[in-house]
């Protein structure tokens, strides 16, 4: 029975921690941003971009940054892709798992991009 037990939850962390990996890591995502400077242009609140054709981050839904990113590694001759030669350079060194994490952390800053429930 103790066997049982303790296989089972072994069974459910190791679910737990895959859907946190999913959801990627605010914490994670923030370090990640620090290191590659994405304030430098998208201002130090994500909410206030050095020039008005940047766009806001903070707040914005999880899904479409993680997409908005994954489509700048893309780039702009495929499909799904985004041409752009200040995002592309961006993007470069990111990995999917910094694109979790980023859009995660993004995410949950306080912004008026998206009504929250
Ligand atoms: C040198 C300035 C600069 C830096 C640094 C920069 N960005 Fe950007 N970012 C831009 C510009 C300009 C755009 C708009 C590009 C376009 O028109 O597609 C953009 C667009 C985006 C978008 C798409 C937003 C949307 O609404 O579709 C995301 C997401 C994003 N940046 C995230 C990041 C992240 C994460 C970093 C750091 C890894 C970063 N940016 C660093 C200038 C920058």
């Amino acid at each position: 029975m103790k066997k049982i037990l303790a296989s089972a939850a072994m069974l459910l962390s190791s679910v737990v921690s895959f859907s946190a990996l999913a959801a990627g890591n605010v914490d994670a995502g923030k370090a990640a941003a620090e290191k590659y400077n994405c304030a430098a242009c998208h201002g130090k609140d994500f909410n206030t971009p050095i020039d008005p054709s940047y766009p806001k981050l903070a707040g914005q839904h999880k899904d479409y940054l993680a997409h908005a990113l994954t489509a700048y590694k893309r780039g702009g001759d495929g499909p799904n892709g985004r041409g752009n030669a200040i995002m592309g350079a961006q993007v470069k060194p990111l990995s999917s798992l910094d694109v979790q994490n980023i859009a995660a952390y993004l995410h949950s800053l306080p912004g008026t991009l998206v009504v929250r429930k």
